[in-house]
């Protein structure tokens, strides 16, 4: 039998992890997903003491600090994971020669331009939750040359916090939901996204050369929260009337990009990937989210 392929997934237990977890991989591939408390990756001596115990195949880095508002007054923290972190793990794959595929958000944007952005636009956060994951992205980038940053935005899946399910639990209780809609994106399914990781993955491992750099990978089509949120409760048959207010009606201690859409034309033109349209996949995520339910 051949060798098995180990692929270390840091954050393996976050929301993107999970969805890894659920990909059907290649038969041989082995998924390692630490918990923090096993793997803290923000012991330097933890992380070499991980790669010397066990040689990897790949590292796909799905952990970050990602409370955004909180990112706002623990900017060391913040710093600490979605950028040292990163650039401690581009060294270590670097030394091992094998790929690091680093997820990263649409939050590098300012959310300025009027069109989806493309992997090639000049990031500018503007927040420091989005400043911490530019350092990580150039970090990788400049870290490693087997390093593939891949950006994805409004993530949502039967698992982990995020918005659906924050959505769906408040329209249990509540006959309506105030939601921002002058703030757009493209919602993305955890599942979605992690098969396309695993395509990117896949390559990287088979092939030394394959292309690096940046990636988008969101699903396709637009929605602002409050389209989103109304797509939500319509799929679980709710009665909940959402209202559309203005992001200037939510504050939040973090600004946020208006435009968060991203165009994924590199997945496409490198690894043959097309995403499927958001609405089609949140049926998928709602289904799931209540056969959960039923479960429990
Ligand atoms: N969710 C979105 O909408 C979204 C959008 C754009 C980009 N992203 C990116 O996608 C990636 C994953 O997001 P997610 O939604 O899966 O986030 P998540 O559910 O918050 O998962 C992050 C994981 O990282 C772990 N982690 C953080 N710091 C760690 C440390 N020092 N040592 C060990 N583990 C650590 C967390 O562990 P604990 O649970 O113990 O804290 C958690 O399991 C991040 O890079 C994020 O920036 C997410």
């Amino acid at each position: 039998m051949a060798d098995p392929i180990n692929i270390l997934v840091t954050g393996g237990q976050g929301q993107i992890g999970q969805a890894l977890a659920k990909v059907r991989w290649a038969p041989g591939v082995n998924l390692l997903r630490p918990t923090r408390a096993e793997l803290d990756l923000t012991d330097p001596e933890a992380l070499n003491a991980c790669f010397e115990r066990q040689p990897f195949h790949a590292v796909i880095n799905a952990a970050a600090f990602t409370a955004v508002d909180l990112a706002e007054t623990h900017v060391g923290d913040a710093m600490l994971s979605n950028a040292l972190v990163p650039a401690r793990l581009a060294d270590l794959t670097r030394r091992a020669d094998i790929p690091l595929v680093h997820i990263s958000t649409d939050f590098v944007f300012d959310g300025e331009s009027d069109h989806p952005y493309a992997e090639h636009d000049p990031a500018n956060p503007i927040n420091v939750y989005g400043a911490s994951k530019r350092a990580g992205e150039l970090a990788v980038l400049s870290g490693h040359p087997r390093g593939v940053v891949v950006r994805t935005a409004w993530v949502v899946s039967a698992r982990g916090r995020n918005f659906a399910r924050k959505i769906l639990e408040a329209a249990a209780h509540q006959d309506v939901l105030s939601v921002v809609a002058d703030t757009i994106g493209s919602p993305t399914s955890a599942d979605d996204l992690a098969r396309a990781l695993e395509t990117v993955t896949t390559a990287m491992i088979s092939d030394p050369s394959a292309p690096t750099g940046v990636y988008h990978c969101v699903n396709a089509g637009q929605a602002s929260w409050a389209e989103l949120a109304t797509e939500l409760v319509g799929l679980a048959g709710l009665a909940t009337t959402v209202v559309a207010i203005p992001a200037a009606q939510y504050p939040s201690s973090a600004r946020r990009p208006r435009n968060s859409r991203l165009s994924c034309g590199r997945l496409y033109s490198d690894h043959g990937v097309t995403m499927r349209d958001w609405r089609t996949a949140l049926a998928d995520v709602v289904s799931e989210i209540e056969r959960e339910r039923l479960r429990s």
